[in-house]
């Protein structure tokens, strides 16, 4: 097993991780026009149990830039390329517990024509592969809220199951959580229908 060392993992990687449809690249300051539009929606906000950023553009761009440079520590973010280059969204593991052997995942589709085409689906499993296959983790979970059936399907069909539901700060989040020992079985299951199919 490979240590907890991601970014060493990452670079291994040619700095980019490969889902069947989608790219995961590091995030660059060219992406803050995007990130801006994105993260002062308010449609896009209520989906993530979040209010609308206020900031002006100016010091969004500021503080935006320095995050590039500095990190958060234990967390690893990627922005969400099309095949075709065009940047529709971010994901991130973040929390990551080397202790407990734990990580939180988050994703957000900012382009909204870009929902309900299996994007989703695509990214959670390219990071799940590549979270279980780069670092000693056991567990992943994540929150959304009770009330967003299209994130929920979309992280049961990559293999998460919800375990609490429980108010966070006046919200009302479902928990889902999947275990390394799952991932596995399902990837052996897919691994054995593939092989059936192809009899
Ligand atoms: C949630 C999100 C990541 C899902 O990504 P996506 O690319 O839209 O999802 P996918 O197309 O891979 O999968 C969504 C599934 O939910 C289904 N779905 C859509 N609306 C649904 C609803 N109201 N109820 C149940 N299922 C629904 C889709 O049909 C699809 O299933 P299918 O492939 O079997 O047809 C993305 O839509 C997004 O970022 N939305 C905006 C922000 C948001 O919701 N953030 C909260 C994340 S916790």
């Amino acid at each position: 097993m490979k240590s907890i060392d991601t970014k060493t993992s990452y670079k291994e990687h040619n700095n980019m991780i490969k889902g069947d449809r989608i790219i995961l690249r590091d995030k660059s300051i060219e992406d803050v026009h995007d990130d801006f539009k994105w993260e002062t929606d308010p449609e896009l906000a209520a989906l993530d149990a979040t209010v609308p950023v206020k900031l002006p553009f100016n010091k969004y761009k500021q503080d935006y830039a320095e995050e590039i440079r500095h990190p958060y520590f234990a967390s690893c973010r990627f922005a969400i390329e099309t095949q075709e280059g065009k940047h529709i969204g971010n994901c991130a593991y973040y929390h990551i517990s080397e202790r407990i052997g734990e990580t939180e995942l988050g994703i957000m589709i900012g382009e909204k024509e870009f929902w309900n085409q299996g994007y989703g689906v695509d990214v959670i499993s390219t990071l799940l592969k590549y979270i279980f296959e780069n670092t000693a983790l056991k567990r992943v979970y994540l929150k959304t809220l009770a009330s967003n059936y299209r994130a929920q399907t979309c992280f049961r069909k990559s293999g998460f199951k919800p375990y609490v539901r429980l108010i966070r700060d006046g919200y009302d989040f479902l928990f889902m959580e999947i275990y390394r020992r799952e991932w596995l079985l399902r990837k052996n299951n897919n691994k054995d229908q593939a092989g059936n199919a192809s009899l």
